[in-house]
């Protein structure tokens, strides 16, 4: 397994992946599939952080999108999928680990996702709330809304609302 670029030619892979991963008995992927697609088409994936990994085939896929905290370009993970056959044997912790090394080489500052503290705990995700920046839809209060502090953070710099791209006109 290795991690790399995506691809044009993985676009179908990964989008049936991800529909796959966040089907559930509740849910069908769909929303995720449109986050996907529309950061896409927005072109607001951001540059280099749109990774794979690949085992003869798509195994999991990150992205982060560009959005606005309190007006300035910030980045958001969504989503992180692995295949549902593959869960459990550490690709979802490599292709974080990668995107996070990859966002702090690039000279984002923090990385922000609306995800499960239980799980994003572990690289060092904490409450985005407690340092004043907020996902409206959530709430400050809201233990999903995350951040990732890099190289570079500034607590006073970074307060706010954040929207993902597809919030954006
Ligand atoms: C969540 C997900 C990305 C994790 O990827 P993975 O490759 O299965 O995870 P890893 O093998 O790297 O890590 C496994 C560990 O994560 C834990 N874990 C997995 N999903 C978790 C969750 N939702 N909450 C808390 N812990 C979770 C496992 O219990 C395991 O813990 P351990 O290391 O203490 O045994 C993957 O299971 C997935 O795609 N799930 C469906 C889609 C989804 O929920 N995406 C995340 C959106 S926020």
């Amino acid at each position: 397994m290795r991690i790399r670029a995506t691809e044009p030619s993985d676009h179908a892979s990964i989008l049936e992946m991800v529909r796959e991963a966040f089907t559930d008995g509740s849910h069908d992927g769909h929303e995720e599939v449109e986050v996907v697609l529309e950061t896409w088409a927005r072109d607001a994936v951001a540059e280099g952080l749109d990774l794979v990994a690949d085992d003869d085939g798509v195994v999991g896929h990150i992205m982060a999108g560009r959005g606005l905290l309190a007006g300035r370009d910030a980045i958001a993970v969504a989503p992180l999928s692995v295949s549902p056959s593959r869960q459990g044997q550490g690709i979802g912790t490599a292709l974080t680990n990668e995107l996070l090394v990859r966002a702090e080489a690039a000279g984002w500052p923090l990385v922000l996702l609306l995800g499960d503290p239980g799980y994003y705990g572990r690289f060092d995700f904490e409450p985005a709330g407690a340092l004043g920046i907020v996902y409206p839809p959530v709430g400050a209060g809201s233990p999903h809304f995350q951040v990732r502090r890099l190289q570079g953070f500034e607590a006073s710099a970074w307060r706010g609302a954040f929207n993902y791209c597809w919030e954006l006109s």
